[in-house]
């Protein structure tokens, strides 16, 4: 049966391709979604793709993935730095998780050096832009086989 990948991304990242070009480059969220598409496509998995600014809906989503997916990939954005109800939310599905950051926060203000969601991922990849969603689908590609 294909495995399913919840992808999602959290507050601000609708705003990819206007949102300080400079630092998360000019890809819209849409052409995200067209990469993991494809991405997906060639290695055999369904995905789920989501974006919320809203911390709870985020929430709720990870907690559904119990009956809909067998993977979440998630860019929780600034909810990476503050959010204890994401990281226990993904604590209890007890799916592989990759966590993905388009820049990498280790090189950034000192606030995003830490995240929540780290501890309960099994793989985190920053600073290859857009790319690191591919290499994140291809870590659970093989995680799922
Ligand atoms: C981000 C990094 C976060 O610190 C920031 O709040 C984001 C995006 C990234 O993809 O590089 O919104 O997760």
């Amino acid at each position: 049966m294909t495995k399913r990948v919840l992808v999602l991304n959290g507050p601000n990242l609708n705003l990819l391709g206007t949102r300080e070009p400079g630092t998360y480059g000019a890809e819209t969220l849409k052409d995200l979604e067209t990469l993991c598409r494809t991405a997906a496509e060639e290695l055999g998995l369904g995905l789920d793709f989501r974006q919320s600014n809203y911390e709870g809906e985020l929430v709720t989503w990870i907690q559904d993935a119990r009956k809909t997916a067998d993977a979440i990939l998630i860019n929780p954005a600034a909810y990476s730095h503050t959010s204890v109800a994401i990281h226990d939310a993904l604590r209890a599905v007890n799916l592989p998780v990759v966590e993905v950051h388009l820049t990498n926060i280790h090189q950034r203000e000192a606030f995003r050096h830490h995240s929540y969601v780290s501890s309960v991922a099994f793989g985190v990849i920053c600073g290859f832009g857009t790319l690191g969603y591919r290499l994140a689908l291809m870590a659970l590609a093989d995680k799922l086989k």
